[in-house]
């Protein structure tokens, strides 16, 4: 459903980006992972418009995204979990988690749309009235998780969801996902720490320094060395 073609993308004349290419199918879970610096955020970064490449292609259900804004990528069933998971402040988490479906009604009603998030993240439920300033680095990532889901994406961006959150909470973040592949949801996740890969995912790409060195399954990774080397020392 998701497909990048030698994707390159230069930011102030360096090339951060050098000839991406994954792929994203139905249904699956697929993992980008690297160490900080490899070119993670610039790939989803890219995938929703905010950066265009120089070259290379971005398909979305056999669609082209180059030339898109960001919020028709969005319409067309793009979810966005970034890194800094940007919670809305002055809004309450149930107002966080309506705001898609204010922004982008189409689609599934409203109603379906906010239980779904809070299905994922039944917690959040007990912090619906909360600002979004109240709210620990865990929650602000369940926010951020649930309010992309209450798009009713096709397809879910989510940016290092582990990042940062104390080891009580990564459980909470990591069945969320679970469940999240337990809906039929397709999923692409960067990741900086090969402890946080999801053992089902159907694959995984790793970069280095904008270039994806290696794509196989988990298991196939675990067994290159070099691979490894690389991804072991990511975190
Ligand atoms: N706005 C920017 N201006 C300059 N350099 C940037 C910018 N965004 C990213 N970079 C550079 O691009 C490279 C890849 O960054 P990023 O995509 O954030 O990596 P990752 O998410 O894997 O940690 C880094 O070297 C980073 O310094
Ligand atoms: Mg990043």
């Amino acid at each position: 459903m998701l497909d990048l073609g030698a994707l390159s993308v230069d930011i102030q004349n360096s090339h951060i980006l050098r000839g991406v290419t994954l792929k994203v199918g139905q249904g699956e879970l697929v993992c980008l992972i690297g160490r900080n610096g490899a070119g993670k955020t610039t790939t989803l970064r890219s995938i929703m418009g905010y950066r265009r490449p120089n070259a290379g292609t971005i398909a979305f259900l056999g669609r082209s995204l180059t030339d898109l804004p960001t919020h028709a990528i969005v319409r067309l069933g793009i979810g966005y979990a970034p890194e800094e998971s940007e919670v809305y402040g002055d809004l309450t988490v149930a107002e966080n988690i309506e705001l898609p479906t204010w922004t982008c009604p189409e689609g599934r009603p409203a109603a379906e749309r906010i239980a779904l998030a809070y299905q994922i993240f039944p917690k959040l439920r007990q912090y619906m009235k909360r600002g979004g300033t109240q709210l620990s680095g865990g929650e602000r990532k369940m926010v951020s998780i649930a309010r992309a889901l209450a798009l009713d994406p096709k397809l879910l961006l989510l940016d290092e969801p582990f990042e940062g959150l104390s080891p009580a909470i990564i459980p909470t973040i990591s069945d969320g996902i679970a469940s999240i592949r337990k809906l039929g949801q397709s999923v692409l996740m960067a990741e900086s720490n090969v402890h946080h890969i999801p053992d089902d995912a159907d694959r995984l790409y790793v970069m280095e320094r904008g270039e994806i060195i290696f794509a196989g399954t988990p298991g196939e990774a675990k067994r290159d060395p070099a691979v490894m080397r690389v991804i072991s020392g990511a975190a």
